[in-house]
């Protein structure tokens, strides 16, 4: 898979990755210290790699887990602008301390709309974790209260990240160039 002729550059591997995933969970356990439960949601299906991983670190706290399936409307490595909740929580969140979770923060449209919805059932504190941060110049306002690592603005696919919903289960985040010539690999791995 390392060899595939369309990986650009591998820019984090797995070790990395989950290390920093191990921090994250530390913050949410200092962070809700005082908290009996949280409810940790995962926007399917690209912050489920990242969920599964987070959760087998956070001992001290109760959690509660469940997904949401959001669709954008189209695939590819394009964002759009318009999405649509497909499938909702199935969790009472009302009064209770959520964190949403999702593979990569872009354009922001998706934690926008996500948390929208998210807050119409009254939890008592709404925060909003991407593992992947990428650096752009956001359209949308969307507060994100952590993160786990930042990236450059390119096309990635690894480690829950997709290209027509391949490469989710790459241990390793990777810029992708779907459009790369067989023989023209750029890959120094
Ligand atoms: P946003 O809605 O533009 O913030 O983008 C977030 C969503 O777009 C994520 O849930 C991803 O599914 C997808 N996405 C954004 N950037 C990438 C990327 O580089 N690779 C794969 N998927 C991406
Ligand atoms: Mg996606």
């Amino acid at each position: 898979m390392e060899k595939d002729y369309r990986i650009q550059k591998i820019l984090f591997k797995k070790e990395e990755i989950e290390s920093r995933i191990a921090e994250i969970a530390k913050w949410i356990e200092t962070t809700y210290e005082n908290s009996d439960e949280i409810v940790i949601i995962g926007v399917l299906k690209g912050a489920a790699v990242f969920l599964m991983e987070l959760i087998k670190h956070i001992n001290k706290i109760d959690v509660n887990i469940d997904f949401i399936i959001a669709k954008s409307y189209f695939g590819g490595s394009q964002s759009s602008g318009s999405l649509k909740i497909i499938t909702d929580i199935d969790t009472d969140i009302k009064g209770k301390d959520v964190i949403l979770l999702d593979d990569i923060l872009d354009s922001g449209i998706t934690l926008a709309k996500i948390r929208d919805h998210l807050l119409l059932k009254k939890p008592n504190s709404l925060k909003l974790i991407p593992l992947f941060n990428k650096k752009v110049e956001r359209e949308h306002d969307v507060q994100i209260d952590y993160y786990g690592i930042e990236v450059p603005n390119q096309f990635l696919v690894g480690y829950g990240l997709d290209f027509d919903d391949k490469f989710r289960n790459w241990p390793f985040v990777a810029v992708f160039d779907p459009n790369a010539k067989k023989g023209n690999s750029n890959d120094k791995s």
